[in-house]
């Protein structure tokens, strides 16, 4: 584990209203930082945070409109004067099987999920590129590296999404002096799976058996039962924050760890079940082909 300095930052923190957003940006805040919290309704951030303070930018945004993220980006600039940590971390679960789902809730939950965060990364980079310093926390979800949940298939594919591009800018943003981090998180005990936040596909199928199980277990199992804890889940992201070599990958929770050792297992088990015919695809000439750098 590195050793860890706190110095004052600024971070912006989107879904900060409630949940883990909301959890560390009070965190934050309780260090001595500053924190441009954003959210759909300045009233939840009020009611979330209370008293006004000079260290906290309450933002009313509406992420999917990339003309309000580029206002209150440059707003939290013009209060704070820079951005140290950006957080995306605003998202909602559909459910919905992939035959039974619509092109609208599918739409909808990939423009929040991942082309919000994009329109987040869009105009906040210059200002991170133009200052070489600064930390991306994208918040994917274990499901965006296990896969395989039957009657999730939008929300696992926007957190693939979302993780196969951290993992790109933490490529393209390492010679900026940039570093960009993907948080897996395991089931967190939010309000992420309460009815009023869980979009359930308006359509469904009987045939899937598995995903409508899945579903019910999620709606009347695991609601307020989930072994993560917010407030834990935060201080690993400000940890993260803190040291000079953050991971790229950060997953919260055993039951985050032990999924993510299944899927790595269950990969490498395909991998070398399936290398000598997948070897045998390359043409026979001398190899060409090297990773850039
Ligand atoms: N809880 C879990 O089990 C779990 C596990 C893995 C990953 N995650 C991820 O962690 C992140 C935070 O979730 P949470 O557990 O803290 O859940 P939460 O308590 O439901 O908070 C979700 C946040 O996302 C925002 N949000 C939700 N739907 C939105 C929409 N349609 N448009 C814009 N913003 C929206 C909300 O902002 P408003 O203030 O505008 O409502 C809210 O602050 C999410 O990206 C989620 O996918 C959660």
């Amino acid at each position: 584990m590195q050793k860890q300095a706190h110095s004052s930052k600024v971070w912006f923190i989107t879904g900060a209203a409630r949940g883990i957003g909301l959890s560390l940006a009070r965190q934050a805040l309780a260090c001595g930082d500053s924190v441009a919290a954003t959210s759909r309704t300045l009233a939840s951030l009020q009611q979330a945070f209370g008293k006004s303070s000079e260290r906290l930018l309450a933002l009313e945004l509406d992420l999917v409109n990339e003309a309000s993220v580029q206002i209150a980006i440059d707003k939290a600039i013009a209060t704070f004067g820079r951005i140290d940590c950006l957080v995306n971390n605003a998202g909602y679960g559909q459910q919905g099987t992939i035959e039974a789902l619509s092109d609208t809730e599918l739409r909808h939950n990939f423009d929040v999920n991942v082309f919000a965060p994009l329109h987040v990364l869009r105009h906040a980079l210059a200002h991170l590129r133009a200052r070489r310093s600064g930390h991306v926390f994208n918040v994917a979800s274990i499901v965006g590296f296990q896969g395989g949940y039957a009657g999730w298939g939008s929300y696992v594919a926007s957190k693939f999404a979302l993780a196969g591009l951290t993992e790109t800018l933490a490529a393209e943003l390492a010679e900026l002096n940039i570093k960009a981090t993907v948080v897996y998180p395991g089931p967190v005990r939010t309000g992420f799976l309460s009815k009023d936040t869980l979009v359930v596909a308006g359509r469904s199928i009987a045939d899937y058996s598995e995903a409508q199980s899945s579903l019910d277990l999620h709606l009347n199992g695991l609601d307020g039962k989930q072994a993560g804890d917010p407030e834990k889940v935060a201080k690993l992201i400000l940890q993260a924050a803190s040291v000079p070599e953050p991971p790229v990958h950060l997953f919260a929770g055993k039951i985050a760890n032990t999924l993510a050792e299944q899927k790595m297992q269950a990969v490498r088990q395909d991998l070398e079940a399936w290398r000598g015919a997948s070897d045998a695809t390359d043409f026979t000439e001398k190899r060409c082909w090297k990773r850039a750098n």
